[in-house]
């Protein structure tokens, strides 16, 4: 834990926040280049890897099955060989690390046993150990369906997927198992997921929109591993949401990620009338980086259409703290994927912009809000990164104080946010 408070105090901002950033390397990235690494023995050097307890996660693994992880701060150095043919790896808090390793294992000899702490170990798996189990993968999971999962390397062949569900974990791990697999293996999904997978192997997509994956490829294409790790897009958010929360507040994000397939909420917000400036300046590891700038406005309330969320999955939490302030009805349409996140994110969304004084409802698996003046008031992040960070911003424009507990659980994702607020909104921020 870096954060070694249970509590955070919130206090309305009365200052404008005027926030310069670069933040720590993206984690749907870290995870990946660091997963990738165990394709093979080069030695890999990551810039601006994530801080968060996740991307951690996904290096004590990798190094439990026979990688050399050197961690200097921000920079870690990958070496050797994933010699292990047997290990339990220890997931943590991560889904991403826990999927992608279930694709990756799949096909390589040897028996490896996955766990998580007791949020991931009641997230579903079934829905990656079915479509690998099509390849041959030899893979048991608890009564439930959920972890710990009992891995035994199995030949596997490849599989045309065409999936109900698009999830970027899902895809993530049927294309790594498609690595190992005789044969090709394609997949599709309903609506575009992130791609970061597909840009890491260097991938395209059909006229259909299957991506493929052989064996073969490997020997063809090196994924490009090494060098800095842009920003990410999803702590980035949090800044925007908050720069909109407060009046005549600005904020800049340099060198963050800037993939079209994670940027809905930047579309959504523009929609509202957000004035907000993203410019690509460069490319690292097949993926666009550049800056941010969002500058405070009048907004109208926010319509999302559920072809977009998959693009915006992980940022609702704090675009719904930001529609409770909007006068008007906001839609979130079709984001009942949200009730198996790292909490139930869409009853810990309703409970905590009800207790904040604006009202939200679920209606099948529609989010409506109606916005209006927030108050203070104690809340709960119910062990959830992204609840505990939109519920601090959401402090920042509610009147009076409001107490957030559980708060340091942003560890996983940001565990520098809090200091970085501090350093902005010095009277706003208290801890205990
Ligand atoms: C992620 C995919 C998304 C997202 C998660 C990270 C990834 O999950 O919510 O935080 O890195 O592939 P799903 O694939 O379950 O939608």
């Amino acid at each position: 834990m870096v954060n070694k408070f249970t509590t955070a105090h919130v206090r309305c901002a009365t200052t404008p926040l005027r926030a310069r950033c670069v933040l720590p390397g993206d984690k749907s990235v870290s995870i990946r280049r660091a997963l990738v690494s165990l394709l093979d023995a080069q030695t890999v050097t990551l810039e601006n890897y994530g801080t968060g307890a996740d991307c951690l996660a996904a290096l004590s693994c990798i190094d439990a099955l026979g990688k050399h992880v050197r961690r200097d701060g921000n920079k870690v150095t990958i070496s050797g060989e994933a010699a292990k043919t047997s290990a339990t790896l220890d997931c943590r808090n991560s889904g991403t690390t826990a999927r992608l390793l279930m694709g990756l294992l799949a096909g390589r000899p040897g028996s490896w046993v996955l766990t998580g702490d007791s949020s991931l170990s009641a997230r579903p798996m079934l829905r990656v150990v079915e479509p690998l189990r099509l390849m041959g993968a030899k893979i048991e999971l608890s009564r439930e369906g959920t972890l710990p999962a009992r891995i035994e390397g199995a030949d596997l062949t490849g599989h045309e997927h065409d999936l109900s569900l698009s999830s970027a974990q899902v895809k993530s791990a049927i294309l790594l198992a498609g690595l190992h697999a005789r044969g090709v293996t394609r997949v599709r999904e309903p609506l575009n997921s992130r791609d970061h997978t597909e840009r890491l192997l260097g991938l395209r997509q059909s006229e259909d929109r299957f991506w493929s994956v052989m064996r073969e490829m490997q020997a063809d294409h090196t994924p490009e591993l090494s060098g800095a790790i842009p920003g990410d897009l999803s702590s980035a958010a949090f800044w925007g949401v908050a720069a909109l929360l407060v009046p005549d507040s600005e904020a800049v994000i340099e060198g963050v990620l800037l993939n079209p397939l994670r940027a809905g909420w930047i579309e959504v917000l523009r929609r509202a009338g957000a004035a907000i400036e993203a410019a690509v300046e460069d490319q690292s590891g097949g993926e666009s980086v550049g800056n941010i700038v969002i500058r405070n406005g009048k907004l109208k309330p926010l319509s999302i259409s559920a072809d977009e969320v998959p693009t915006l999955i992980d940022e609702i939490p704090a675009l719904s703290v930001l529609a409770a302030t909007i006068s008007g009805e906001s839609v979130f349409h079709q984001v009942g994927e949200l009730r198996v996140k790292e909490s139930d994110r869409l009853s810990a969304i309703v409970e905590q912009i009800t207790c904040l004084g604006a009202k939200a409802a679920v209606k099948r698996d529609d989010l409506v809000i109606h916005g209006g003046a927030l108050r203070g008031a104690e809340l709960d992040a119910h062990g959830d990164h992204r609840i505990a960070i939109a519920s601090v911003i959401a402090g920042l424009a509610a009147q009076g104080t409001t107490t957030v507990s559980d708060a340091a659980c942003a560890d996983i994702s940001y565990p520098s946010f809090y200091n970085e607020l501090l350093t902005h909104l010095p009277d706003s921020l208290s801890f205990s």
